[in-house]
């Protein structure tokens, strides 16, 4: 018999960490752009894991690598070299057109071994003093829950109660040239780390042409320009990276998530050999880093965004999302931003029926109206369904929004 949600909820509740909010559904099953809960409803999935899944749930062919290389070899570590992992290096690099990969398993391990490999280089090459490396962060970055990423973030939420922090990191605001050219005036500033697109601080896009004068002011200053693109890359935003949109090539490039095709935690590292180089033998690694059965499952889900031109959808879809949602009269909707289908709504809070509603209430109710999406802040709604959604589908799912925002009037 099928237990009640609240069932599994509960369980959760008693013994887990309270460290998530989570809407209260509780899902099953998931197949391309749909997820199933334990009562059988079925919903879009407008979150995708927060892009991880850009692939949709369960795509057969990576599932197809994922169970082949399962059966012949999981894990070796690196003390030994595997067949697969070579394979996968060279598939990588040639994909993103860099010299050298470094292969790690979560997002914020890539974030850290950027900036260890920005730090190593700056006393390696660009000579800066002992332990004197800065490294510039915008305000309003996220990138992970380690004690180096909290340091580095502006959110109290993140931050409060977990210090002493991590000392060398530079708060710049984001999107703001001059204040990014002054703080480049340090010569000890070895790398300037920066979301193309930030995600999680609510889908802030900044102005045309930002990427690009930042990466031309870090080559003028001998500083490394360093994308997180471990939530903007891998086609979400209507190219393979976000990057690209601007034609920048960043020094390190940091990528996550949809590596793997939301299969299990597949990150990279990509860099040339000047800056790759650096680190040497015993300096950085990870025990599952470049795993056989991670190699493939990453090989797999780059080979189906190609064959299945994940980012002109994106791009296409992109357009024809933002186009549908700013028709929606709603003094609601305060404005509709993003690129390619990384999107959100900001919503003014409202009262309904004698209460003040949030984006939270908006979530709960497009939960009800079968669309899964998760409020980012108290007023920010991101939509990021997966990238394999066709225009009959994307139609469907902003009916689904419209009848909810006008809901409310
Ligand atoms: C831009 C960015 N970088 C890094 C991370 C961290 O990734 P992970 O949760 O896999 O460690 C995230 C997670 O949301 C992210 O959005």
């Amino acid at each position: 018999m099928t237990k009640p949600q609240e069932y599994y909820i509960n369980l959760e509740d008693k013994y887990g960490a309270h460290n998530y909010h989570p809407l209260p559904v509780v899902l099953e099953k998931g197949e391309g752009i749909y997820v199933w809960d334990t009562d059988g409803k079925k919903y879009f999935d407008f979150l995708s894991a927060y892009s991880a899944v850009n692939q949709g749930h369960c795509h057969p062919k990576i599932i197809k690598a994922l169970q082949e290389q399962s059966q012949i070899l999981t894990l070796t570590s690196r003390a030994f070299h595997n067949n697969v992992l070579g394979e996968y290096e060279k598939f990588m690099t040639d994909y993103f057109g860099y010299d050298k990969v470094l292969p790690m398993n979560t997002g914020v391990e890539g974030g850290e071994t950027a900036i260890k490999l920005c730090r190593k280089w700056a006393y390696e090459v660009k000579q800066v003093p002992e332990n004197q490396a800065k490294i510039l962060f915008a305000n309003g970055n996220f990138w992970g829950r380690t004690i180096a990423a909290v340091s580095s973030s502006t959110d109290p939420d993140s931050y409060k109660g977990f210090g002493p922090y991590v000392p060398g990191f530079e708060l710049i605001p984001y999107n703001n040239l001059s204040a990014l050219e002054e703080a480049l005036n340090d010569s000890n500033v070895a790398g300037f780390m920066v979301e193309p697109i930030q995600g999680e601080a609510g889908v802030i896009v900044p102005d045309e042409g930002y990427l690009k004068k930042a990466a031309e002011l870090c080559k003028k200053h001998n500083v490394l320009f360093i994308a997180d693109e471990v939530q903007t890359g891998i086609a979400r935003t209507g190219k393979l990276t976000c990057s690209e949109h601007e034609n920048v090539k960043p020094d390190i490039l940091i990528l996550g998530k949809a590596l793997s095709g939301g299969v299990f935690p597949v990150s990279a590292v990509l860099a040339n050999d000047e800056i790759m180089l650096c680190i040497k033998p015993g300096e950085h690694g990870s025990t599952f880093g470049g795993n056989p059965l991670a190699c493939k499952v990453a090989m797999a889900a780059l080979q189906v965004v190609k064959e299945e031109r994940l980012s002109e959808n994106a791009e296409i879809m992109g357009q024809v999302f933002r186009e549908k949602i700013s028709k929606i009269k709603s003094p609601i909707i305060e404005v509709c931003r993003g690129k390619g289908l990384l999107n959100a709504i900001v919503i003014k809070p409202f009262n309904h029926n004698n209460q003040t509603k949030t984006a939270m209430d908006v979530c709960l109710d497009l939960r009800e109206n079968g669309l899964l999406a998760k409020p980012t802040h108290d007023h920010i709604i991101r939509f990021a369904p997966p990238l394999i959604i066709k225009e009959n589908e994307l139609n469907d799912a902003c009916e689904i929004i419209e009848k909810t925002i006008l809901s409310y009037q």
